[in-house]
């Protein structure tokens, strides 16, 4: 009798202690290693572009060409996007930290998804879209490469 007691008292702690371990994994808060990225809402990989090394200096007049018109000079000041919830386009410098990475090929991804595949930014009908360069060719996966060391060059990991 008094044995069953105590190997009853041993089950209920048991189980109390695989419940509480259970309910500090649920409510666990993610750590900043998973914190979400920011991604374009056009799907597709990385491409091409992330295998390459940049050149910066090149990438600067691919991104006076390409980008200013839309994100500014040096990514600094978006223009108005009426339609949009932002109402503007962002700026990329300094750009949302999610996409920068002290890993190299993780920044580059980060930015090549929005570069390759475009993205429609969130409203009821935002007059201005972030173009597909990659996906509609406009820019060659070399220029791409450049493109992003420049962004990235502007946006240094901390
Ligand atoms: C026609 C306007 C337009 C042009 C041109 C343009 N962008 Fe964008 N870009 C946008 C918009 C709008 C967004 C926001 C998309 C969203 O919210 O999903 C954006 C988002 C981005 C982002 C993600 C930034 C963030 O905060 O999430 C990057 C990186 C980017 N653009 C880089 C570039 C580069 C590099 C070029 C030139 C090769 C370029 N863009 C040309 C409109 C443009």
């Amino acid at each position: 009798m008094k044995l069953t007691g105590v190997r009853i008292t041993f089950a209920a702690v048991a189980a109390l202690f695989i419940l509480a371990i259970g309910l500090a994994a649920c409510t666990a808060k993610p750590t900043d290693s998973t914190a979400k990225v920011a991604r374009p809402s056009k799907p597709g990989g990385a491409g091409q572009a992330v295998s390459l090394t940049g050149d910066a200096i090149k990438g600067a007049d691919i991104f006076k060409a390409n980008c200013v018109r839309c994100h500014g000079e040096e990514g600094k000041t978006g223009v108005a996007n009426a339609g949009s919830t932002d109402g503007t386009v962002p700026a990329i410098t300094p750009i949302d930290e999610s996409l920068i990475s002290k890993d190299p090929k993780t920044y580059a991804t980060n930015l090549d998804l929005f570069i390759e595949h475009g993205s429609v930014p969130a409203g009821d009908n935002p007059a201005l879209s972030m173009s597909a360069f990659g996906d509609d060719k406009t820019l060659q996966p070399q220029e791409i490469a450049d493109v992003i060391a420049y962004v990235s060059s502007l946006n240094p990991p901390k």
